[in-house]
């Protein structure tokens, strides 16, 4: 019987062409694999679609079109129990497709179907899935609750402080006076978002104060931290599980612009082969000793956050004194970092079966755990001694 692979990716997300971008990537890597592809893009309003015509990344020019020639789909179970993916079919005297769901690829970046709500809707269908659980992406999408788990098992972060829209309304003055502390140059971002949206380096209060009012149109939740300088950006990728987990070689990524922006990583002239189009140095051109301290960084903060399956952790490294911080951790990595990968030896189609065997162990292995009592509460039995309830005389 043919495993079924759905690939997710789109979502409601600033990031939701990127996604399209890995999403494609990955499948036509694994157009040799044993699985069958079945696309699961969610548009940009939140609607769940699949079918072939997915499949072509030409046809996400005009996605009014696209989401017309597609049918629309959602999770389910069969009788006996078994996650599947039903494509709606419209016709009348159409039958809709059900499809035993083997694993589900989540190629999403950014917003829910990266930071952890669409994990639990797999978790809800007991759906095997590939890279972090629901509380791994979720720490990983929030920059100030990941900064404070790191600091609290001694891994090196910049100094910052966190405000929401309320507090800057309420207590500006004191916020100002924390920054202060900080010393400009410092930088605010967004905590929620990637790709450098609201992002911006402030060399004094007035910039600042106008940074803040810009990047709380795209998140309540805010973080300003002191600007590191000189800067030299260090990512490196971690692969298996939180216990058993092996590190990358580590890349500089470089920007055209003080800090990489959007434009840097995306909108160059060979945007279509994403993450891995932005300019880079691979293996990374610092120190032996600074990479592998690096690298072993890198693992312990993927078990930290009890990550699984594939992760980019990036580092703002002081050029000067070679102290590096942790900067935030990518649970599904532009191009799932495979051009990290290719340096061990590792092909995209190996380094992707390789997270939907990790996808489909973890689940079995969750599934092997005893989940329900046989025994049910609510039988007539056990209920009498409940006082109170309707119909328990
Ligand atoms: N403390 C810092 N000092 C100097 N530059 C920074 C600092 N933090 C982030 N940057 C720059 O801003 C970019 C985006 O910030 P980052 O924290 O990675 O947010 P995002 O989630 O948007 O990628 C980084 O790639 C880096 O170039
Ligand atoms: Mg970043």
């Amino acid at each position: 019987m043919e495993k079924n692979l759905i690939v997710a990716f789109g979502g409601a997300s600033p990031e939701h062409e990127v996604s399209v971008l890995t999403a494609m990537q990955a499948i036509s890597a694994l157009e040799n694999s044993p699985y069958k592809i079945r696309p699961l893009y969610i548009a940009k309003n939140g609607k769940w679609y699949s079918g072939e015509y997915l499949l072509d990344l030409k046809h996400y020019e005009d996605l009014d079109k696209l989401t017309k020639q597609a049918s629309s789909c959602h999770f389910t179970h069969n009788e006996l129990g078994q996650a599947i993916l039903t494509e709606v079919k419209s016709g009348l005297f159409s039958k809709n497709e059900e499809y035993i769901i083997h694993a589900v690829l989540t190629a999403f970046h950014g917003a829910a179907g990266e930071n952890g709500s669409f994990q639990g809707v797999c978790e809800m269908y007991n759906i095997p899935y590939t890279g972090s659980g629901v509380m791994g992406s979720a720490v990983g999408m929030d920059k100030v609750t990941a900064k404070a788990l790191c600091k609290s098992a001694g891994i090196p972060v910049v100094d910052g402080t966190d405000f929401f829209e309320n507090q800057w309304v309420d207590e500006q003055d004191n916020i100002l006076n924390e920054i202060d502390k900080l010393n400009y140059p410092v930088i605010v971002k967004p905590v929620h978002l990637g790709s450098s949206i609201g992002v911006k380096v402030c060399p004094d209060q007035e910039t600042l104060i106008e940074a803040v009012e810009i990047a709380f149109r795209f998140d309540e939740h805010l973080l300003v931290e002191k600007a590191i300088s000189p800067l030299t950006e260090i990512n490196c990728s971690v692969m298996g599980s939180s216990r058993d987990c092996r590190a990358s070689v580590c890349e500089r990524p470089m920007g055209t612009e003080e800090l990489l922006s959007f434009k840097d990583k995306y909108m160059r002239d060979d945007a279509a082969k994403g993450m891995a189009s932005a300019d880079r140095v691979i293996p990374a051109d610092i120190p032996d000793s600074l990479s592998s301290s690096i690298q072993d960084t890198s693992k312990k903060v993927f078990g930290l956050f009890n990550c699984s399956g594939l992760a980019r952790l990036d580092f703002l490294v002081e050029s000067n004194t070679e102290n590096f911080y942790f900067n935030e951790i990518n649970t599904i990595p532009g191009s799932f970092s495979f051009y990290l990968w290719k340096e061990s030896g590792i092909d995209f189609d190996q380094l992707l079966q390789e997270l939907i065997k990790l996808a489909v162990s973890t689940h079995q292995k969750k599934n092997g755990r005893v989940l329900t009592y046989e025994t049910n509460l609510l039988s007539q039995k056990a209920v009498k001694g409940i006082k109170g309830l309707k119909g328990n005389k």
